[in-house]
């Protein structure tokens, strides 16, 4: 079977109030459009059409170099019928057309295989849904024998039909053959003045075509985002999608409406615990036994086993190896890799970096551009000076060094293996290995000095 899918985003999303084409407005970072694009993609066969319109080139800017699809002007947007006709020059007779909307991003796969079983030369196949309140939505209109026998739109329905509770979700599998010539025969002599791709029901039931309906799992499966408000509702139904995949793969989530998986894991251990409001970003992979303490944003991060993050810590493009423990309050900017059982403290900065093995920063130190060795220490208030208003110099510290509380280091500069720097050095120079360096001014204390007092009294 060769699928023609088409996926209809030339509408306005006037209520959006956004300078930003609906469709490019994000569910878990990702955009509506490219939501549906990944579903699509996942079909075998399939060749993707895409009608855009409203901020087409913006669109098109976007995600162009990252979807393989022929993409479609639609100039005005004369209705979803005359949207779907810009691309019969692109569909075969024997293509099976499903069409989909860019602006509903939750579909599941299941549900439009069920829509590409149903469809044949003899039956459209068509997802319908049950809504509580059907008010906005095309109405399906059954016969007494419950055949479907037409789509009327809300504007055009009488009192009786508006109570019809099941809708049009829009959403159908068709012939291509069929689909073009019924499409050549749309007239637009309704309340909207638009050429409905609805009325193709008429003209297919006229001709003796079934019309199969099927309806998705849930109803937030076909819900469109018109409005920043269903934005948010999406985005909620979709995390806590999520958030039950990664539950039912052995996470601890300690509220699982209040965490937020915006990419993807690609590789999750076993028992791993993650607190509340933690936002995992790009591409993660998390080890065994890994904890994450509340309110800590990652981001494109490899997590090896034993891993403990502390609450509040700020995590992108980093590497963090087994058994270390990262923050409270800690960032780590990217390019940090730390080995296996390294300790990062609090208010610790660390830019492209590499820190080897059992290596401890414990408090309130700035290290950029560095090569740290093994089983280093470094003190409180250390600092890699490492711009010089113009350039960035690298800093190496050698295996077993221990670096005193408030030291600056400028680089480019070498700490030799277990060197020790005193407390309070400004280091310009490099440093031999096994011996003390240190740059302080010597102590002295002043006999006989008086403080001095307020004047007056
Ligand atoms: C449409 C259906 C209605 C259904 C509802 C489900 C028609 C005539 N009506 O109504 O039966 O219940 O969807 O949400 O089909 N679009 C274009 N070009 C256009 C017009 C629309 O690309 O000229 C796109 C929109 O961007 C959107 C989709 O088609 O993604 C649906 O358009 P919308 O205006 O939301 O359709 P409704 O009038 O709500
Ligand atoms: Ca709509």
């Amino acid at each position: 079977m060769t699928i023609t899918t088409i996926i209809l985003a030339a509408g306005k999303g006037t209520r959006m109030r956004s300078e930003l084409p609906k469709v490019l407005h994000n569910i878990a970072h990702k955009p509506l459009l490219q939501h549906v694009y990944d579903l699509s993609n996942q079909l075998d066969d399939n060749g993707i059409q895409i009608v855009i319109g409203h901020g087409a080139g913006l669109v098109k800017e976007s995600l162009a170099s990252s979807f393989n699809v022929n993409w479609i002007e639609q100039v005005q947007q004369l209705g979803t019928g005359h949207a779907v006709q810009q691309v019969c020059p692109y569909i075969a007779d024997n293509d099976t057309v499903l069409i989909l909307y860019g602006d509903v991003p939750l579909l599941k796969l299941s549900t439009v295989k069920q829509l590409l079983l149903d469809v044949s030369y003899k039956a459209l196949a068509l997802l319908t849904v049950n809504l509580d309140i059907p008010a906005g939505y095309g109405r399906i209109v059954r016969d007494a024998g419950h055949q479907v026998i037409k789509i009327v739109e809300e504007k055009d329905a009488s009192v009786e039909e508006k109570r019809i509770q099941e809708v049009n979700t829009g959403i159908m599998a068709v012939m291509g053959g069929q689909l073009k010539k019924w499409l050549g025969q749309l007239k637009n002599d309704n309340a909207q003045g638009e050429y409905y791709l609805t009325d193709i029901i008429e003209m297919a039931v006229a001709e003796g075509i079934s019309i199969v309906t099927s309806q998705p799992q849930t109803t937030e499966e076909v819900m469109g985002v018109n409005n920043r408000a269903q934005l948010a509702q999406l985005e909620r139904v979709y995390q806590q999608e999520q958030a039950e995949y990664l539950m039912a793969q052995g996470v601890t989530l300690r509220d699982p409406s209040r965490f937020d998986l915006r990419g993807s894991l690609d590789s999750l251990g076993q028992d791993i615990e993650i607190d509340v409001n933690v936002i995992l970003e790009g591409k993660i992979s998390i080890g065994n036994n890994v904890k994450i303490g509340p309110n800590t944003q990652i981001k494109n991060a490899v997590i090896g086993d034993n891993v403990e993050i502390f609450s509040c810590c700020v995590i992108e493009d980093a590497v963090i190896g087994q058994g270390s423990r990262v923050g409270p309050y800690a960032r780590l900017r990217p390019e940090t890799v730390l080995a296996a059982n390294v300790h990062i403290g609090n208010f610790v900065e660390i830019k492209k970096s590499s820190i080897a093995e059992a290596s401890k920063i414990n408090h309130l130190s700035y290290i950029g551009d560095a090569s740290v060795g093994s089983h280093v220490n470094i003190g409180a208030g250390t600092i890699t000076c490492n711009y010089d208003g113009a350039n960035k110099f690298r800093t190496i510290i050698g295996d077993g060094a221990f670096i005193g509380s408030d030291t600056q280091l400028i680089a480019p500069v070498t700490i030799g293996n277990n060197a020790t720097i005193g407390a309070g050095s400004t280091i310009t120079r490099d440093t031999p290995d096994n011996q003390l360096t240190l740059s302080r001014a010597k102590q002295l204390s002043v006999a006989g000095w008086q403080r001095p007092v307020k004047k007056g009294s």
